[in-house]
């Protein structure tokens, strides 16, 4: 097991290896028992929700549950209304606490409703995805889709408390974990060429250790930037791509897979430009492709191009990519919207 401190306005820690039967014993040890509102989606509410009530019950906590349909398709407006409608029916209050059980979505959509519901209220995250271990149930960052486009209305809000269950990524499909193997890489492409090299080589008898590595270097960026105007956007290698992939494939490409297909693009499309060193491209590929992940787009960039420009982290006429420089190193690059869809089309074929 190993404890990962976030140094955020609100400091917390991500125990990484705990077992997801310690949750009721360990939030007691950073919240007074109260009500709790557990919130999951069917397929994991069906895996694990039972297993948490309990010991969240057995260690003093009132609990109240909230199951919706699995899937990025519920991530949305009418399920944000219907999770605040069953915390107003619980009558949860301030001093009470929302524990977020499940992937990406669960938590995302959990932990806005934790940001609004009151003016915000504390919640746990325990990611039950390797991609929600490594990434989103780490940092804050809240929200829920619009038709219009992903995570288009959001709250920074951090949580009380990380745990992350390595055993509950036993139930994950092989591109469940895939996906995030992809964000994995993407933490050794930003900062650690070691970590990089392990997870190149298809080694995963280090994956605790790995996934703790991947929580500190996420956490030193969200601990400078806490409100991703620096540094922290560094997160995004690999994401403008990435999300206008998810959009155009309507969801049926996931994050891992998109972020990974995007990843391949820049380092390509940087390298060609002269802006990477040469064999990143070549690097990060091979380690895609190691991993079982995509590093080819189904789809011409040309047909993304309404996607990159609705992308959210676009500043008026400017976007902020991210460029491998090489593995272990990433800057952030102002590039003119009208100009990227040329630049990243330099990324299309080996
Ligand atoms: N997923 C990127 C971030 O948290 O900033």
């Amino acid at each position: 097991m190993k404890e990962v401190r976030i140094e955020t306005g609100q400091p917390y820690v991500v125990t990484v290896g705990e077992q997801l039967s310690a949750i009721g014993t360990g939030l007691r040890e950073r919240h007074a028992p109260c009500a709790a509102m557990l919130v999951a989606d069917d397929t994991v509410n069906a895996l694990y929700g039972d297993a948490a009530a309990a010991s969240l019950t057995e260690a003093g906590f009132s609990v109240s549950r909230f199951a919706f349909p699995h899937g990025e398709g519920s991530k949305n407006l009418s399920t944000l209304a219907a999770l605040l409608d069953a915390l107003a029916a619980a009558r949860l209050t301030r001093t009470d606490v929302i524990v977020a059980l499940g992937g990406g979505v669960t938590g995302d959509l959990t932990g806005f409703a934790a940001a609004v519901y009151l003016r915000g209220i504390p919640y746990v995250q325990v990611p039950t995805t390797l991609l929600a271990a490594v990434d989103s149930s780490v940092g804050g960052k809240t929200g829920v889709d619009l038709p219009a486009g992903k995570n288009l209305v959001g709250a920074f809000h951090q949580p009380l408390w990380v745990l992350c269950d390595l055993s509950l990524l036993h139930t994950l499909s092989d591109e469940a974990f895939a996906g995030g193997l992809a964000e994995m890489i993407k933490y050794g492409v930003i900062a650690d060429e070691a970590l990089f090299e392990t997870l190149a080589s298809g080694d995963r008898t280090a994956l605790e250790k790995s996934i703790a590595r991947c929580v500190e270097l996420k956490g030193a960026l969200v601990a400078q930037d806490e409100r991703d105007t620096g540094c922290r956007q560094l997160l995004n290698l690999g994401h403008t791509l990435g999300h206008a992939v998810e959009q155009r494939s309507g969801y049926s490409i996931a994050h891992g897979q998109a972020v990974a297909i995007g990843m391949a693009y820049i380092a390509r499309a940087g390298e060609r430009a002269g802006l990477c060193a040469p064999r990143t491209a070549e690097r990060i590929g091979r380690a895609l492709t190691a991993n079982g992940l995509p590093v080819e787009c189904p789809y011409p960039v040309a047909e993304l191009v309404p996607y990159l420009l609705a992308d959210k982290k676009r500043k008026g006429d400017a976007i902020t990519l991210v460029l491998p420089e090489r593995i272990g190193a990433c800057v952030l690059h102002a590039m003119p919207v009208d100009a990227l869809p040329a630049f990243l089309a330099q990324g299309e074929g080996r």
